[in-house]
């Protein structure tokens, strides 16, 4: 019998909670058709069912945030919706399918038609589902619209109600919950409901005060209220302005910003608050102040998150549009799908204050006039995004492109429903003759990469502003280490040669990146001095399952992150620290724990002090200063630059420090001291959700310091609650992700406990430990 219908037999199925995520569950396996580049793990059909009762006669709406993909909803045996878009939200009205009695919800998804994603998706019903009971005369989905004007104090208010005869009062509180500004809509005018804040109490919205009006929406009927909605809002000024970049509530700023894809490593994509949460806090801390969703729009929870916690987001739509990048993507839904899902992605979003803009696509191959990445494989297809293309398909002048006029026709279906935020794509080919250049789509020029290309851009885009809508792509692996240190190595030279190293590592010093890419500093020093850049997204902040550049099988994780895949940072991390944020930073690196006589070059990143000194054994090593813009060393070492400060000296075992001086006095110091033999194991709480744990274990030796080489079997046990996954960021662990063990990676990893217990960590010949969650 079919799965989808009622009598079906399911009293044998595994009872799992939403969301869900079914590939993270799998095995990591060359064989698995998504490939390395989609995280090497299984994908498939899979079929979820929901017995539930209802008594009484209203409107039901089953409201899905996002499945992947190809989702096929039926209600009582009745197929009431498909989806083919994983990323898209929708609501299916299921009133008329529903019995006084059991009713039965079965879902298919359908993740089997592989490859269809350049990074890894999961699948299932990965974000949450809401079932919505409300009155006949009802708010539609998505149907309280609220835009703000800082100066002005007003706020245009719109609600979209189903049936006839009611009103709608409006009240606007501020954070403190006082009310700020009512008023009334009736359908007649209910375009033109406005709200009045005495522009004198405004308080603005930024990253560093994300300051949170709320709107609800209360429809009435003879005074009764049947329905009510509440949405978020707030008040920023913003532009983006050709010469000088971007400026927030009248103060000119850098988007510092990073890419982010939707997974949470070996949590898979199945949404998790506290995951997400436990991410934004490490990124805040490091100084970001704007996300983009690439390449596909995100999870409410993480917008309604960046509203709260002070983000700027570009919402983006697509990772390819008529043309695939990938065999079976979603060019094949495109033609027919494309405005349905823009326009849900537009209705969904627009009243989070944090968005500032749109994106309509990444790296779409529209951007020439033919580039074929339709017959490459798909580690292939992501390094000949990068390639440079023929100037035969280009645009010409005068010509308006089919391609240009799509474009347009994107733009303009953002623009019938928001005209308040500007649009950008992000764009690989740098050329003003770029189809997607041409013609009105862009109020932002994006470019991903091609910094060199930057000093061009007031040239070739007059009076348009720019943003680097993706950059850096440098790839490392935590706590390894290729030396010497002031070379840069590119991986793989070429994006047609395949790059091989036995250990399937890339160096955690800022000294290795992708082809068409290029380093943390290289990057940051074009746009922290060019004052028409408006900021960078840096791929990545956190690395993610997937699209393993510059190797393939066994990795199957990236190396872009700033952040590992378990969440811990790699040492570039402080170097962003140091230029972002107003902290004191002094942060040495790599270990202590080389070959007798071995060469070794440490660097350090530190800000808010004028000199720092090395120590090896209570020897000096030499002052260092970060040298001036021009690259030029100015106390003797070549490895010192704007953003760090090296020493290239000998190993030998015992203690390295090094402190900070400002006006003379030592303001920080800090001390690495060679680890003995692995000894026992050291549990911290990383971070505390209200459902998750993430605790770190790390193993070290009698003394307690970390043994920065150790390789160690962990093996955790919780009581009370439990372990549901364990991550060490390596990106060829081939550990199932829901295992209680995990090799210790250059001495840590990560477990993620559910609940409230105790976890036990052991490891053979080591001493164990065990800590309270
Ligand atoms: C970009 C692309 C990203 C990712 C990145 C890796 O071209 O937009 O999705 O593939 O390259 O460097």
């Amino acid at each position: 019998m079919n799965m989808a219908e009622v009598e079906y037999n399911d009293s044998q199925w595994r009872l799992l909670d939403l969301p869900h995520d079914w590939a993270i569950e799998g095995s990591f396996s060359a064989d698995n058709p998504s490939g390395a580049g989609g995280g090497a793990l299984p994908g498939g059909v899979g079929w979820y069912r929901k017995h539930f009762r209802v008594k009484d006669v209203c409107k039901y709406f089953l409201e899905f945030d996002g499945v992947y993909m190809n989702s096929i909803v039926f209600v009582n045996g009745e197929m009431v919706n498909f989806r083919p878009y994983g990323y898209s939200s929708f609501v299916v009205d299921i009133t008329r399918y529903l019995r006084c009695s059991d009713n039965v919800i079965a879902v298919r998804v359908d993740n089997s038609d592989q490859p269809n994603s350049r990074w890894y998706s999961g699948c299932g019903i990965y974000r949450h589902v809401w079932l919505t009971k409300t009155e006949y005369v009802h708010v539609k989905q998505w149907g309280l619209y609220v835009e703000t004007d800082a100066k002005s104090g007003l706020v245009k208010v719109k609600t979209e109600v189903a049936g006839k005869g009611y009103t709608v009062q409006y009240s606007m509180t501020d954070a403190a919950g006082r009310e700020v500004a009512k008023g009334t809509g009736i359908p007649a005018n209910s375009n033109k409901t406005v709200l009045h804040v005495n522009p004198a109490s405004v308080k603005l919205w930024s990253p560093a005060k994300p300051y949170i009006y709320k709107v609800r929406a209360r429809v009435l009927i003879k005074g009764k209220v049947v329905d009510e909605v509440t949405t978020t809002t707030a008040f920023r000024d913003f532009r983006f302005d050709a010469k000088t970049g971007f400026w927030l509530n009248g103060k000119n700023m850098k988007l510092n910003g990073v890419c982010e894809h939707h997974d949470f490593g070996c949590l898979g994509a199945a949404v998790r608050e506290d995951a997400l949460h436990r991410k934004l806090k490490k990124l805040k801390a490091m100084g970001v102040n704007a996300i983009r969703s690439s390449h596909n729009p995100p999870a409410p929870e993480l917008l309604n998150m960046c509203d709260t916690m002070g983000f700027i987001v570009m919402d983006e739509s697509f990772d390819m549009w008529r043309r695939r990048k990938t065999q079976n993507d979603y060019a094949r839904f495109f033609d027919k799908w494309h405005e349905r899902d823009l326009v849900d992605m537009v209705l969904r979003d627009r009243n989070h204050p944090c968005i500032l803009m749109w994106s309509i696509g990444n790296e779409v191959l529209e951007q020439w006039s033919s580039a074929d990445a339709d017959t490459l494989t798909l580690e292939q297809a992501n390094l000949i995004l990068n390639a440079g293309h023929d100037a035969s398909t280009l645009a010409k002048d005068g010509e308006k492109s089919v391609n240009t006029m799509l474009a347009e026709h994107l733009a303009d279906i953002i623009r019938r429903l928001d005209t308040s935020r500007p649009i950008t794509a992000g764009c690989n080919e740098p050329s003003p003759n770029n189809h997607l250049f041409k013609g009105n789509a862009l109020d932002i020029i994006g470019f991903n990469y091609h910094h060199q290309w930057i000093k061009d851009v007031p040239q070739n885009f007059p009076g348009r502003p720019f943003i680097m809508t993706e950059s850096v792509s440098a790839l490392q692996t935590n706590g390894y280490y290729r030396m010497p240190s002031d070379s840069v190595y590119i991986a793989p030279r070429d994006w047609r040669e395949t790059y091989k190293d036995s250990t399937y590592m890339c160096s955690a010093y800022d000294n290795m990146h992708a082809p068409w890419s290029s380093t943390h500093e290289e990057t940051w020093d074009v746009v922290k001095h060019t004052p028409y850049v408006g900021g960078q997204f840096i791929w990545t902040g956190f690395d993610y399952l997937g699209e393993p550049t510059p190797y393939g099988f066994p990795a199957r994780s990236s190396y872009f992150g700033i952040i590992d895949l378990a969440g811990q940072p790699k040492d570039v991390y402080y170097m962003y620290e140091s230029e972002w944020t107003n902290k004191p930073v002094l942060y040495l690196f790599p270990h202590w724990n080389w070959q007798e006589g071995q060469e070794i070059d440490m660097w350090c990143y530190y800000s808010q002090a004028d000199e720092v000194e090395l120590f090896i054994n209570g020897k000096s090593q030499g002052v260092r200063r970060k040298t001036a813009r021009t690259g030029q060393p100015i106390d003797g070492s070549a490895l010192n630059t704007p953003y760090h400060v090296g020493w290239r000296v000998k190993f030998e075992p015992g203690e390295v420090m090094v402190i900070a001086r400002k006006g003379g006095k030592t303001t920080l110091y800090q001390k690495i001291h060679t680890a003995g033999a692995p000894h026992h194991i050291r549990l911290d709480i990383d971070y505390k959700g209200k459902e998750l744990t993430f605790v770190q274990a790390t193993v070290v030796d009698k003394n307690g310091n970390r043994c920065p080489l150790a390789d160690n079997q962990l093996r955790f046990k919780a009581t009370g609650g439990s372990v549901i996954a364990t991550d060490n960021g390596c990106q060829t662990s081939m550990e199932r992700f829901t295992s209680p063990w995990r090799k210790a990676f250059f001495g840590r990893c990560i477990a993620v406990v559910k609940g409230k217990g105790e976890l036990t960590v052991s490891a053979d010949g080591l001493v164990s430990n065990k800590i309270r969650f």
